[in-house]
């Protein structure tokens, strides 16, 4: 067995562990990240790319966002189809100047794993956590394999930022956490295709055939989604099924300058709304999808990791420098108040954009609830507060001041 020493352990090397670690480091805050699968697996996972202002800054002040700044795109806006009727909505105008970003989050993990290796931070990939120790004790400990040979890892922190299928979770006693949970009657079929996208800001299209989704990744790189039944299976839909579907389902003007060509990816997602209560016990602590699921219809999945990171960051770094361990009690409730925000509006964009079709929901006739979603959507797409309503919400709500935060609990 080999035993090595940190200030804090992070379990997982997505989005949420590498961020973490590097905002870390650069306040000389010692971290080491174990991560399960290999570097290019991580990077080999295609997931959404539209990040709010406040994610922006933390990697600018993780010092990793040079890419970020010259290639990201500023979006000012996003479309909302209904039946081929495209409204939109101005986040910029509607939120005094706020915009979001589209830059693939494959990027940003690239980025972030760039950064930590450039500063010499150990990573241990193709190393599984198979046990978070001691999490009441004030010496925790993370064990792993690595090369065939046991490690334990000690540490004052985890931070468990290993996602939905990840250990930390399960190691807050089931006893200890209630999970809330809704899981939706279908799921989103997603392509990637080196083709001209249609419209350089984002279009999410409700038609009576089902949601569909146009973004991009780039000027020459597009992203596609299409509503799907649970049951259906990736090898069903053959790349021209796809764009003949996706081709009914978007407004005209789109449908027509549609660049078709042959998938990079292709994959089906359930889609779930997750979350943990609470997000820490003794010193673990929850970050990310380790702690809570959004359906990607309001983008916040990656979102909501980040101000995560941004509460455990502040509080860690309040922590070490005051030598204030108290103040690290107060994390779950200052990220649930925002991730409880950013889970409403997913799960509300959600219930307005796609077709139910005849399933029970929640005792009530599917195609009925799609009666109230379409009245819900027209009268907040018709009114100048409706739309001041889903731009302050897409653009992500301000995160909480921890020295606030704490000064009031
Ligand atoms: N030991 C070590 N690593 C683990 C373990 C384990 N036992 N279990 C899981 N992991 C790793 C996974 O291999 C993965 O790389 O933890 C990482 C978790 O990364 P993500 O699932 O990407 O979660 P997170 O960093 O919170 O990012 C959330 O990623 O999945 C998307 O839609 C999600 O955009 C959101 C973002
Ligand atoms: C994506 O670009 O993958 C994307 C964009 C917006 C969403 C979901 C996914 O709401």
């Amino acid at each position: 067995m080999k035993t090595l020493n940190t200030q804090v352990a992070i379990v997982g090397a997505g989005p949420a562990g590498l961020l973490l670690g590097q905002l870390l480091a650069r306040r000389g805050i010692d971290n080491v990240i174990v991560e399960r699968a290999s570097g290019d697996y991580v990077l080999g996972r295609i997931r959404a790319g539209i990040l709010e202002q406040g994610f922006v800054e933390l990697v600018r002040e993780a010092g990793a966002a040079s890419r970020l700044d010259s290639e990201g795109e500023v979006h000012e806006g996003f479309n909302i189809s209904v039946n081929g009727k495209q409204e939109r909505i101005d986040i910029a105008r509607c939120t005094g100047g706020s915009t979001v970003v589209c830059y693939g989050q494959v990027e940003i993990t690239r980025d972030l794993m760039e950064a930590r290796s450039a500063a010499g931070f150990e990573t241990f990939y193709e190393s599984a956590v198979t046990e978070i120790r001691s999490v009441e004790s004030n010496k925790p400990s993370v064990m792993f394999q690595h090369e065939g040979e046991d490690y334990e890892l000690n540490c004052d922190y985890v931070a468990g930022c290993d996602g939905f299928h990840g250990i930390a979770r399960q190691t807050i006693p089931a006893e200890k956490r209630t999970e809330h949970e809704r899981t939706y009657p279908f799921g989103w079929l997603g392509l990637l295709s080196e083709t001209e996208p249609v419209s350089h800001e984002i279009v999410y299209c409700k038609s009576e055939r089902g949601f569909a989704l146009a973004s991009k990744r780039s000027s020459t790189r597009s992203r596609y989604y299409l509503q799907v039944p649970l049951a259906e299976k990736v090898e069903d839909w053959s790349d021209d099924r796809f764009w003949s579907e996706l081709k009914k389902r978007l407004p005209l003007a789109c449908a027509e300058r549609l660049q078709m060509g042959p998938s990079l990816e292709k994959s089906i997602a359930p889609l779930r709304s997750f979350v943990c209560e609470p997000m820490q016990y003794g010193n673990l602590f929850l970050v990310g999808d380790a702690a809570h699921i959004v359906p990607p219809t309001g983008a916040k999945g990656l979102n909501l990791a980040a101000s995560d990171v941004a509460t455990l960051y502040r509080l860690l770094v309040r922590r070490y420098s005051k030598d204030d361990a108290k103040c690290l009690a107060h994390y779950s409730e200052i990220a649930l108040r925002r991730v409880w925000h950013g889970e409403r509006f997913s799960w509300w964009m959600t219930n307005m954009l796609h077709q139910f079709g005849d399933v029970d929901v929640q005792g009530m006739n599917g195609s009925t609830l799609s009666r109230f979603m379409d009245s819900e959507l027209s009268y907040y797409l018709g009114s100048e507060a409706g739309h001041r309503v889903m731009a302050e919400q897409y653009v992500g709500l301000p995160y909480e001041d921890i020295d606030c935060a704490l000064g009031a609990a």
